[in-house]
């Protein structure tokens, strides 16, 4: 690893910021949600985020799952590949996202779900990439906004890679294109 691969990155939020914001955040759902809530979490890259937003939760929770296709550039088509198991209808549903980028995933699973009647519906992103937004989606929970730059750590990933970093940082896609391994002698 040379110093200037690991120049490249950029500590956003090390692992006292990021406790700090989670807790924050689920201070924020909890004030929200009162009655308790239903966790629907975006697989994979919102895991770290959301087993760390409910146990910071000061409320009833109950944690469910979903994932959808990756968009195809050409339609834009996708399909649910895992639903929900609880049955959300009357309830107070927050999906949790690693990130809104395009906003496209987060309008495609909020229409879905809002079909089953739900008494609530929001949205909670540990990062805001508004920058890249497509849909017209504003995240009602934030943990952090950043401008258009590369990110990995907490969930967020290149090809499966750096999902498990304690950290939030920034990374030149340049260098991950050219060998998607280049951070991890220096990160682990
Ligand atoms: C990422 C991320 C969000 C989505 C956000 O998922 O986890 O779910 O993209 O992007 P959008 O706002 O542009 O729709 P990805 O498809 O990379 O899967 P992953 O969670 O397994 O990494």
């Amino acid at each position: 690893m040379t110093d200037a691969v690991v120049s490249d990155l950029q500590i956003l939020l090390d692992s006292r910021g990021i406790e700090a914001t989670v807790e924050r955040v689920a201070a924020e759902v909890s004030a929200d949600h009162t009655d308790g809530v239903v966790l629907a979490g975006v697989l994979r890259g919102s895991v770290p985020f959301l087993a760390d937003l409910a146990r910071a939760m000061s409320i009833h929770v109950r944690i469910d799952f979903l994932a959808i296709t990756p968009y195809s550039p050409g339609t834009g088509r996708v399909r649910l590949l895992k639903d929900l198991d609880i049955d959300i209808t009357g309830r107070d549903v927050v999906i949790v996202e690693d990130i809104v980028d395009t906003g496209l995933t987060s309008e495609f699973l909020s229409a879905q779900l809002n079909r089953r009647n739900p008494r609530n519906l929001s949205v909670c992103t540990f990062v805001d990439r508004p920058a890249r937004r497509v849909a017209p989606i504003e995240p009602d929970y934030v943990g952090i906004e950043i401008p258009e730059e590369f990110v990995i750590g907490y969930g967020l990933d290149y090809e499966g890679r750096y999902r498990n970093l304690p950290i939030l940082a920034t990374a030149d896609p340049a260098v991950l294109k050219e060998n998607p391994d280049a951070y991890i002698a220096a990160l682990y």
